[in-house]
């Protein structure tokens, strides 16, 4: 193998194409076949959403789980449901995907950003403390990436004001907080099941869970035009603005098979990440994802921090976006993770987001990557990701 990096024209890594993920296969397409067939396509005519629903919210081993059609609408009935409401504030991760922070402002209500921690990536009691008003009214603690966010600090805070904390587990199915899974600490967790996800319903869905029977129903009257519980013949008798929100048929049939592979998956992605991390030991550039003693890590997605400080004391700057693009030409998938912090999103600046200031989330987002260790991914392929992470970084002086 050259050691000329292939973006200044050498030989790259790895020619061949990464696997592939998500893998659906013959078992996803005779469950979608079936419900075809079978002609009953919603939760209002068929009952192969309960079904999904009722095995979803055992694998929890919680009372209720309430299907949607995404992660964004499920976080958008669980603050529906918990009556967040104009000028309501409520705290949310700036380091996250938008969705996690958009159902606030459909709500008429109020984003306020917190900062995350350096090594989970997470907020936390320390973080959230600072920003709480007399208008604070619900906390979302998002587990990203797979990594449980440190719930014992952040409920002690909810317990004492009386806040609601709602999960977002769309990126950490199955991740485990103190031996607890995720999604079942605060008052609702929520799940996206979105293509790419740690287990997905056949491209898009979600679903909230939760203990409390009042919010289940309130969740399920919201998520279908506020209509009541239809008991026998349907009345068109509307209680609470609602929306259709509702996860088709088809899409629970998919969830039905991924959801019974879902422990497997994760045992996959948990071995690969162990495998990648012993092996970019080598790399001193380059810090893989940091593990909490309370958690066991879902690895939805494999999160590095590239040390850009490292030579730059001897005057070696290693650019991110240099980094990436290099490591990119020599054949392995790597992205750069959230590069704008959500404050700084145009979308929130317009809305006088201008002052916010969350020094960690800036500084990561100049600093972390995206490697991928789903279960098809095999040794062989991580042997090449660390290899062109090592060659790239050698060659940038790390
Ligand atoms: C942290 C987080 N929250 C919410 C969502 C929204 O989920 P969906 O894409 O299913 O609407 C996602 C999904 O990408 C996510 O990663």
């Amino acid at each position: 193998m050259s050691s000329r990096l292939a973006i200044e024209g050498g030989e790259p890594v790895r020619r061949a194409p990464y696997p592939p993920w998500p893998v659906l296969g013959e078992e996803d397409e005779q469950a979608v076949g079936e419900v075809l067939r079978s002609g009953r396509l919603t939760s209002l005519t068929g009952g192969t959403v309960a079904q999904f629903e009722a095995e979803f919210a055992r694998y929890h081993g919680i009372k209720h789980c309430v299907a949607a059609s995404s992660g964004t609408t499920a976080i958008h009935l669980a603050l529906a449901a918990a009556g967040i409401s104009a000028g309501d504030e409520v705290i949310v991760p700036t380091h996250t995907f938008i969705a996690s922070a958009t159902p606030i402002l459909h709500q008429g209500a109020v984003p306020v950003f917190a900062d995350v921690e350096a090594d989970t990536f997470n907020v936390s009691r320390e973080t959230i403390e600072p920003l709480l008003t007399p208008r604070t009214k619900a906390i979302i603690a998002v587990h990203l990436n797979g990594h449980p966010a440190a719930m014992d600090g952040i409920l002690r805070l909810a317990q004492d004001r009386g806040l609601v904390v709602v999960e977002d587990a769309a990126q950490a199915h199955g991740a485990l907080y103190q031996g607890r899974k995720v999604g079942t600490i605060g008052r609702m967790g929520c799940f996206s099941f979105w293509e790419d996800k740690i287990m997905t319903s056949g491209g898009e869905g979600g679903a909230v869970i939760t203990d409390d029977d009042e919010l289940a129903a309130r969740l399920r009257m919201i998520r279908s035009h506020g209509e009541g519980p239809i008991a026998g013949e349907r009345r068109y008798y509307h209680l609470v603005l609602g929306y259709n929100y509702r996860m088709p048929a088809m899409q629970a049939a998919v969830g039905l098979v991924q959801l019974r592979r879902l422990e497997e998956y994760l045992e996959a992605r948990r071995r690969n990440a162990a495998y990648l991390t012993e092996r970019l030991k080598e790399v001193p550039a380059v810090v893989p994802p940091y593990v909490a003693p309370y958690a066991v890590h879902s690895y939805y997605k494999y999160i590095c921090r590239l040390r850009t400080d490292l030579r730059q004391a001897q005057g070696v700057s290693v650019d991110i976006e240099r980094f990436v693009a290099a490591v990119a030409a020599e054949g392995v998938p790597i992205s750069r993770r959230y590069p704008t912090p959500l404050h700084r999103q145009p979308v929130f600046q317009k809305l006088g987001y201008g002052d916010v200031s969350c020094p960690v989330a800036e500084r990561l987002a100049g600093e972390l990557f995206i490697l991928l260790v789903h279960p098809t991914v095999s040794e062989r392929d991580l042997d090449d990701v660390a290899a062109a992470i090592g060659k790239v970084a050698e060659a940038y002086g790390g």
